[in-house]
């Protein structure tokens, strides 16, 4: 049989819809303009009567078989979009997600109007929090980035050559131990799915990196460290922003308040759902 875009588009997202994966389609286009280097999906659309050769469907069959085991498509094309911008991302980092967007915004609204602030996103993963920031908001200010995971801080490393953020500093510490006080804004996405989480996706658990998703029995360990340490380290008047679980938000801001932070906020993400908790000090 002969390929065309058209028709091996359609049979392979037959095939990961009877796997059960809801977005086959956007999956199946996703791959397939991967595999024939296409900028984005939509030069698809343009060639859809593009006759495949045995290769380039030999290619897409292989992308295919690893998507309906599960594996996330940005781990197979190695990048995934954050705020409009593309980011490399492999297995071992955590794959941005769009609910994390919400607290750029939080910081980029404290930062209104503010020069020579220091930034220090904690557990920065691929490096999309910070660098999204530094590309928003130029040069007035002091990035940092921190990680716990060599392989998440090389990643962040090869984002930040990428889109022109060599001045963010990246830096291996447990949290914030080794930033040197005072600091402006500590924004972070820590682990926060409770160990043995039950709504958790199977391909989330057996994909993504551990380090990156689990705070413990509860979910909030990492944080109930992160709170004390970020008011030992601001600044008077210095923001916090957390990024919270479903359901977390009331207990972050009574861990937040027993730390003597002010003006605590919760700020809805698309789903109406408490997604980042900010404070200052
Ligand atoms: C939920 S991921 C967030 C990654 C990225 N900021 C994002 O939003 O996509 C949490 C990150 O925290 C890092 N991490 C976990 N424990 C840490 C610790 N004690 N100190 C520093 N980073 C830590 C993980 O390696 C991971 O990269």
């Amino acid at each position: 049989m002969k390929w065309t875009v058209g028709t091996l588009v359609k049979r392979a997202s037959e095939i990961l819809k009877e796997r059960g994966i809801k977005t086959a389609r956007l999956d199946a286009e996703l791959l397939l303009a991967h595999a024939l280097g296409f900028p984005d999906r939509v030069k698809l659309y343009t060639e859809f009567e593009k006759p495949l050769t045995e290769e380039e469907v030999e290619n897409y069959r292989k992308l295919i078989v690893r998507r309906a085991k599960g594996e996330p498509v940005a781990y197979i094309t190695g990048k995934k979009e954050f705020y409009g911008y593309t980011f490399r991302v492999e297995k071992g980092v955590l794959i941005p997600r769009p609910e994390t967007e919400l607290l750029v915004d939080v910081v980029v609204e404290y930062l209104k109007g503010k020069e020579g602030k220091t930034v220090v996103d904690v557990g920065t993963g691929s490096g999309c929090i910070i660098i999204t920031l530094c590309k928003l908001l130029g040069r007035t200010h002091r990035y940092i980035g921190t990680d716990i995971s060599s392989i998440a801080l090389k990643v962040a490393d090869k984002n930040r050559r990428i889109h022109g953020c060599k001045d963010v500093k990246l830096v291996k510490t447990d949290l914030l131990k080794s930033i040197e006080p005072p600091v402006s804004v500590v924004v972070s996405n820590p682990p926060y799915v409770p160990l043995g989480d039950r709504k958790l996706e199977e391909s989330v658990k057996k994909f993504e990196p551990a380090v990156a998703l689990f705070g413990g029995k509860d979910g909030l360990e990492v944080i109930r460290r992160l709170i004390p340490q970020s008011y030992e380290k601001l600044e008077t008047g210095g923001l916090i922003a957390l990024e919270v679980g479903e359901g977390q938000a009331e207990a972050v801001k009574e861990l937040l308040e027993l730390c003597g932070f002010k003006g605590i906020k919760f700020h809805k993400d698309i789903s109406g759902i408490d997604r980042v908790v900010s404070a200052v000090k």
